[in-house]
């Protein structure tokens, strides 16, 4: 059976896509930051579907060494239960913020959560993902385009502005995906980015306050169910022959921001080695 680890899967798209890849035949890993969500997500998906392979562990994967030590427990999960593989793993746990607020590490938290934690854990796991030739979803968002990274601040922390840093994020997911596949590519790694579109989940309403949980609250009233994005993960990780698109909406390679460069990608993978202490291999850098 291939397992499939999925960051954020507690609740909103990552509890969904849980959901029907168990029902699937998947086996799958959630990684969430709360104890008492991971319980009631489990119990959820076995209460819909008694036969689902689905283990929870607990890590709050803001701070590094969380996405560390639960890296290690899926290494030795794996190890045990068997062949060391991991068919795909789904980074998709994100955050918004009002203000500006950092991590264990000085980070500031959308980036430190919706980007580096992603880029850590692969690293992390990137040798069970190349036993099974697997591959490595991200989950963006349309709010990519329009903006720039900040090179020159990239915690924003001169003038802050959250949405700025919510999209910057957001962007840095994509430019992830592309210096992933320009890496492994050849030892038959693939990336890929889900953009779900406006859904209706609670990310605006956590650990926000005022305007931004307000508009939140009405915005997402528009949004699509969770189980309309989740389709297009198991698109994903269900397909024969591997697609070679990197943004994917609706189960459909879309187009994304000129942002999305070799360049732009390299320079944010030598950023964030450094901010996680790490050195990604595999340097000749074929862009694919
Ligand atoms: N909703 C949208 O319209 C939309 C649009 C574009 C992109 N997205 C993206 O979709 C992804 C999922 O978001 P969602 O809308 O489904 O929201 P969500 O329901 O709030 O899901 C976020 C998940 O991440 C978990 N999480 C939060 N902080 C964490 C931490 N420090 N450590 C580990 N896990 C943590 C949450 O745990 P709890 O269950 O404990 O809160 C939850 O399981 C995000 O990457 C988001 O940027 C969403």
């Amino acid at each position: 059976m291939n397992t499939v680890v999925i960051t954020g899967a507690s609740s909103g798209i990552g509890l969904e896509t849980a959901k029907i890849l168990t029902q699937n035949g998947f086996h799958v890993i959630g990684v969430s930051r709360s104890e008492e969500n991971c319980k009631r997500a489990k119990e959820k998906i076995l209460s819909e579907n008694p036969n689902a392979q689905i283990t929870f562990m607990q890590a709050d994967l803001m701070q590094q060494r969380e996405v560390v030590k639960v890296a290690e427990s899926i290494t030795l999960y794996l190890n045990n239960s068997g062949n060391g593989e991991l068919y795909a793993l789904i980074n998709n746990a994100a955050c918004i913020r009002s203000w500006y607020m950092t991590t264990e590490e000085g980070y500031e938290q959308q980036f430190a959560l919706n980007h580096l934690a992603g880029f850590l854990l692969t690293y992390k796991l990137l040798p069970a993902l190349i036993k099974a030739k697997g591959c490595v979803i991200m989950t963006g968002s349309g709010s990519h385009r329009g903006i720039k990274v900040h090179w020159d601040d990239i915690m924003l922390n001169r003038r802050y502005n959250p949405l700025i840093a919510y999209k910057q994020s957001k962007l840095c997911n994509l430019l992830f995906a592309k210096g992933l596949n320009d890496r492994y590519a050849k030892d038959g790694i693939r990336a890929y980015v889900v953009d779900p579109g406006l859904v209706n989940t609670d990310i605006g309403n956590k650990g926000t306050g005022g305007l931004v949980n307000f508009v939140w609250s009405l915005r997402k009233k528009h949004g699509v169910s969770p189980d309309v994005p989740a389709k297009t993960y198991a698109f994903l990780c269900e397909q024969k022959d591997r697609q070679n698109g990197l943004y994917y909406y609706l189960c459909k390679e879309i187009n994304y921001s000129k942002e999305v460069t070799c360049e732009n990608a390299n320079r944010l993978f030598e950023l964030s080695e450094r901010l996680c202490g790490i050195r990604y291999e595999g340097k000749e850098m074929v862009a694919v």
